[in-house]
């Protein structure tokens, strides 16, 4: 009797520890499956967060690396969006391979022997000097239950993949996938949003012949000074939009106004500074993200100067949101070195002798600092925006190495070696270079 019970208890034992091992186990799970959810709210950047799920994978499954591959549905082929310990892309066709048979069939293929499996395609591992002994891929599908990308584990540390493990993938993967179609979405407005933007530029770019191009070179100086400064991504893309559309305003000026070669009455220079308040209003109308709110007001700042003599409401210094700042100068660079008909550019030194003379009164001191630090190969790229192929590779590279700051130097002081002379050369070269028809 007592030898039953005590083998009952050690059976009760036995079966109490299985059921908390069980337990432990479930837990260590739900909690890597609540950790990867946190992570999906904590980035918008889709590689850094299938990253931080592959990392979550690896561990859980005990495996040794894991790898997304999406669909290109155009080319039929599969590529790798995110692969541990590989650095180039890894493409090919979705005929090919087990991931391939998973993006065709949506089955789940746990493979125990890869080389024994006929289906494996072994040129991936040739290419990346990598053996794949097992291998655990799933589908990835998305809300209209098609696949969309593939899920892959390679080489679990001890033994093969188990059915745990192909349960806790499935749930991983299907949370990758709703990362990956969030973000394509993401992706996809975004697109359209900076095309709209684009085209209502171009627009206005192509109706005003005479300063023809000057939004996008704006956009371009502006972008550079901004880098210059550090600014944060979002603050780059804020000043950005807000170039491309400072003179939006100029759509609702008449053509005889604006277009008008002699000198203008006081009245029609007043008409045509309302540019500045048609900009604001136009942009105002236009839903832009939270991050993005700042346009209209940037955009309308562009002719205000920092002792307060600008327009339209004759902010003084900080008053003036920076990327105004930044606009102004750019603006006015732009117009002091544009090509006008049957005129060449006025001299650099000429041009910058008037912004500095402006700087102080009409623009920031530190945005001027920071536009003389724009590289004298940028800077030429942009000044001759739309000739890009007529550029020879040798004299970018040189020019790389100085600054517009440099350069005003050397026009002004004289060249220190034959380098510093030769850049000056090229630079000039084709600053007043001249095209047919000009
Ligand atoms: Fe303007």
């Amino acid at each position: 009797m007592q030898t039953l019970k005590n083998s009952m208890m050690t059976r009760t034992n036995e079966v109490s520890k299985k059921v908390q091992s069980a337990l432990e186990h479930e837990v260590k799970r739900l909690k890597a499956l609540l950790k990867i959810s946190d992570y999906l709210g904590s980035t918008l950047d889709l590689d850094e967060l299938l990253y931080r799920i592959m990392e979550v994978t690896r561990e859980q499954l005990n495996a040794d690396r894991c790898t997304v591959f999406l669909i290109d549905q155009e080319r039929q082929e599969l590529w790798s969006k995110v692969a541990m310990g590989v650095n180039q892309e890894i493409r090919f066709p979705m005929k090919k391979g087990i991931a391939g048979h998973v993006a065709r069939t949506g089955e789940i293929l746990n493979i125990r022997d890869a080389y024994a499996d006929p289906r494996f395609n072994p040129e991936v591992d040739k290419k990346t000097g990598y053996r794949t002994r097992n291998l655990l891929t799933m589908p990835m599908h998305n809300k209209q239950n098609e696949i969309i990308g593939v899920f892959q584990v390679l080489n679990k540390k001890q033994g093969s993949f188990t059915e745990g493990d192909v349960e806790l993938l499935k749930a991983i993967a299907s949370i990758a996938a709703t990362a990956v179609e969030n973000a394509s979405l993401y992706d996809e407005l975004n697109r359209s949003f900076v095309s709209f933007m684009e085209t209502l530029s171009t627009t206005l770019d192509a109706r005003d012949y005479i300063t023809s191009g000057h939004s996008r070179r704006v956009t371009l100086y502006a972008v550079q000074v901004a880098r210059l400064m550090r600014l944060s991504k979002r603050e780059i893309e804020l000043i950005r939009y807000a170039a491309l559309l400072h003179d939006i305003g100029k759509l609702g000026i008449p053509e005889i106004v604006l277009f008008k070669n002699k000198k203008l009455s006081d009245e029609e220079y007043n008409i045509i500074k309302r540019h500045a308040v048609l900009s604001k209003s136009i942009l105002a109308k236009i839903r832009f993200q939270r991050h993005l709110k700042e346009i209209p007001q940037i955009a309308a700042a562009h002719h205000e100067k920092i002792d307060g003599t600008g327009y339209p409401q004759g902010l003084k210094g900080d008053e003036i949101p920076l990327g105004g700042k930044i606009l102004a100068v750019c603006d006015v660079f732009d117009a002091l070195t544009s090509r006008r008909q049957y005129k060449d550019r006025m001299d650099i030194l000429e041009v910058m002798d008037i912004l500095e003379k402006e700087t102080g009164k009409s623009f920031e001191p530190f945005v001027v600092y920071h536009f003389k630090n724009i590289t004298l190969n940028v800077l030429i790229e942009i000044l001759e925006f739309g000739h890009k192929e007529d550029f020879k590779a040798e004299d970018l590279n040189l020019l790389r190495n100085y600054t517009l700051k440099d350069l005003l130097r050397i026009r002004k002081q004289g060249a220190k070696s034959d380098e510093e002379f030769r850049v000056a050369e090229i630079f000039m070269y084709y600053y007043q270079r001249k095209y047919r028809g000009e």
